[in-house]
């Protein structure tokens, strides 16, 4: 009998600090840095965004996330065989952001390692976590998505300030007769990487390059409307489903403006998307499990639903999971 992997349960944590856009604004003003509550929602939807305190690191936000989710699928973590961190900010440069998760959770023993696809990242963490379920190489998974992104932003660029935010979401992802996670359908393409880019590095004991983000948003526009469709149609027609099928659109959380066309180049009406951006902002890996537990927690999104994941981000890296919660 074929073996798939289900998600059992979902979690999320968001760092208590808020910033709406006036609190930025104010903020900014204060370096001589202009911008308004108009321009950021007019051009991404965004009107709040959570900062994590200076003491708080990755592994903290996707450990409360895990500790969440592992209480919603009534597991305790030394169920946890395999522990997987989406992120681009971990902890340290190594060991791995998803090593320090697993010993604060008490998960030890298990195989635990970090992914970095950018914003796509949780597509491709949950899609390592599906294969290694499904060749009997895990039972119970942890898969996370956790960023703090307030740490390599450039409060002097206006353009990449104010999209993006903290925070972690999580799910359980376990071994199941039931299907479970569909299809998977991820992708790179590397001559892309200086569009959206942290082009610093450690070397001889300090930072060699820039550790701040850049970003050539429009460049990132065009290339995000057009490969998320291409990802969901092929995840769709792996599975023998159509867009018609989608109960819910959960995409990566980055511009209101991507996701509407998204939406409608899949001719889905955008109430079967899960919108989060406006309270969020982009809070890379972790945007996709934070906006389904959002969903799930509402009530809206609910077991036996079609569900399409939708990542994209630095890289280029792009990709979509077809699942039925
Ligand atoms: N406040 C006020 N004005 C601003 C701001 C700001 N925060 N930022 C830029 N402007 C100004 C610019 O200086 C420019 O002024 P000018 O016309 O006088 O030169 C004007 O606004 C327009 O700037 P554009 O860059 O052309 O604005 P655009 O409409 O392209 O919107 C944005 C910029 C929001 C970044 C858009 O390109 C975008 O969303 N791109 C995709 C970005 C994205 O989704 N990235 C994440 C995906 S991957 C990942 O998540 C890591």
């Amino acid at each position: 009998m074929r073996r798939y992997s289900r998600i059992t349960g979902t979690g999320s944590f968001l760092p208590p600090r808020k910033l709406t856009n006036a609190d930025l604004v104010e903020q900014l003003a204060k370096t001589g840095v202009e911008t308004s509550d108009e321009w950021i929602v007019e051009r991404t939807g965004i009107r709040a965004r959570h900062f994590a305190a200076d003491d708080v690191s990755c592994s903290d936000l996707a450990t409360a996330a895990a500790r969440r989710a592992l209480e919603a699928a009534g597991l305790a973590a030394s169920d946890i065989d395999l522990i997987i961190v989406a992120t681009s900010t971990p902890d340290m440069v190594f060991p791995s952001t998803a090593c320090i998760v697993q010993n604060k959770l008490g998960a030890n023993g298990g195989a635990a390692f970090d992914v970095q696809a950018v914003c796509s990242g949780f597509v491709y963490a949950l899609t390592v976590a599906d294969a290694m379920i499904q060749s009997g190489a895990a039972n119970n998974a942890l898969v996370i998505g956790a960023e703090v992104f307030s740490r390599i932003l450039d409060f002097k660029d206006r353009t990449t300030c104010v999209l993006f935010g903290d925070g972690a979401g999580a799910v359980v992802l376990q071994a199941s007769r039931e299907p479970g996670i569909l299809a998977s359908d991820l992708h790179a393409d590397g001559k892309h990487v200086g569009i959206l880019c942290v082009p610093g590095h450690v070397s001889g004991g300090s930072i060699t390059g820039d550790p701040l983000l850049k970003m050539d948003g429009q460049a990132v526009f065009k290339l995000a409307v057009g490969v998320l469709e291409e990802a969901a149609l092929a995840a769709l027609a792996k599975a023998g489903k159509q867009a018609v099928d989608i109960d819910w659109l959960i995409p990566h959380q980055a511009n209101i403006r991507i996701m509407q066309s998204t939406a409608k180049k899949l001719k889905l009406p955008m109430d079967k998307v899960v919108v989060t951006v406006d309270q969020h902002g982009n809070t890379s890996a972790a945007s996709i499990p934070l906006a389904l537990d959002a969903g799930v927690r509402s009530g809206k999104v609910k077991p036996g639903q079609l569900l399409m994941l939708e990542g994209v981000g630095g890289g280029f890296t792009w990709g979509a999971v077809l699942l039925k919660l």
